[in-house]
Order: structure tokens, then C-alpha cells, then sequence
């Protein structure tokens, strides 16, 4: 078992990119089904959804638009269940078919607070596209994820644009915590 150090922490290896890009390429497909006719804008959720959003967006064959906005909730290893300011969303939304991409819900308070806001500019729709989802972590019911990579168990994760205390997001594969 491949085993790495980040920070003070053990991470093993968990989803390897190839697997990541499979599926992606999967979720690509649903995503052009589904937005045909359409010219879907994504919004990426800063800072972990850029390799997701690099990866998917190349598989996308509908005419679209990429913005990118920001929120954190998250320090260290534990979500402090605040969630703050959104920061850089598009103005012009009203009218469009949004997609949110999200590196991982975890107890979707986030998303949450992202929604609210978005749908309170009135776009045509809104789906979102995570990579990641922790099923048993999830503590308000989302109907808008639609298109989900993984559902993985509540561990905590690093890699592939997820970090653990700021670091590594550069890692090309997904790695779970060994311990808690
Ligand atoms: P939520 O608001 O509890 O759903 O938390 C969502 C945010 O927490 C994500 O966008 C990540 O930034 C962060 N997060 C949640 N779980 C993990 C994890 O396992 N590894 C790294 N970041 C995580």
C-alpha cells in the first residue's frame, strides 16, 4: 500500500488519477446528454474543485462558460460549521443553466449557502457536480447534486486539488487519512 506523509499526518492511497479521469470522462458525457442546446455556465467552488473543473471542462462539447467563486469553511481537520463570505460570483446570472462544481461535499452546509445564494439571482437552473461526496457525513439534503463521482466513506481525503491544512492539492491521486 502506497503510503505518503502531508504535514504531521498518514495518508494512503485511495483513488488513483486514472480512475479519477474515467470517471470524469463519464460524468463529461452525462453532463453534454443532458446540457444539449444549452450553454451551461460552471461555476467552480475555489480552491479545491481547479483540477476537477481542468479535467471535466475538457470533456465538455456544448458551448459553455467558466467562472470561478470562493468560500471557505474548513481549517485544519474539522468543519467549524461556519461558512464564510462568497466571494467573486458571476453578477449575470439571471436566465442561465448554472453547474456548480465542488471538489467534495462533506456535511453540504457549504453548498447550502452557495444555492441560496445563487438561486436568489434567478437562474434558469441549477445542478451541481461534485467529485466527492460523503453520504454519511451529509447533514442537509441536497436535490441539486446531480452529478457525482465518487460517494466515498467520512474519512478525511487529500490530493487531487484537496488539501490538508493548505497542502497537498498537487498530489495526482486521492489519499485517505490512515488514522483519525
Ligand atoms: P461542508 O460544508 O461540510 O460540506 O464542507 C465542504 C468543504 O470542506 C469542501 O469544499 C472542502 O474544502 C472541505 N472538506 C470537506 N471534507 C474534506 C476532506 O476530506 N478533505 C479535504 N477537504 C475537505
Amino acid at each position: 500500500m502506497q503510503k505518503i506523509k502531508v504535514e504531521d499526518k498518514e495518508f494512503e492511497i485511495f483513488l488513483e488519477n486514472d480512475t479519477l479521469n474515467k470517471r470524469i470522462r463519464l460524468l463529461g458525457i452525462q453532463i453534454n446528454l443532458d446540457y444539449e442546446g444549452k450553454c451551461p455556465l460552471f461555476i467552480g467552488v475555489l480552491n479545491g474543485c481547479f483540477l476537477f473543473l481542468a479535467d471535466l471542462i475538457k470533456e465538455i462539447n456544448v458551448p459553455c462558460e467558466v467562472a470561478f467563486m470562493r468560500v471557505a469553511s474548513y481549517e485544519g481537520i474539522l468543519s467549524t460549521g461556519k461558512v464564510k463570505e462568497l466571494i467573486g460570483l458571476p453578477d449575470n446570472i439571471e436566465g442561465r443553466d448554472i453547474i456548480i462544481i465542488e471538489d467534495i461535499v462533506d456535511t453540504g452546509l457549504t453548498l447550502t449557502h452557495i444555492l441560496k445564494t445563487i438561486k436568489d439571482k434567478n437562474p434558469a437552473s441549477v445542478k451541481v457536480s461534485s467529485l466527492l461526496l460523503k453520504p454519511a457525513a451529509l447533514k442537509y439534503e441536497i436535490e441539486e447534486l446531480e452529478y457525482i463521482g465518487f460517494e466515498i466513506p467520512n474519512e478525511f481525503v487529500v490530493g487531487y486539488g484537496l488539501d490538508y491544512n493548505g497542502l497537498g492539492r498537487n498530489l495526482k491521486d486521492i489519499y485517505r487519512a490512515t488514522e483519525s
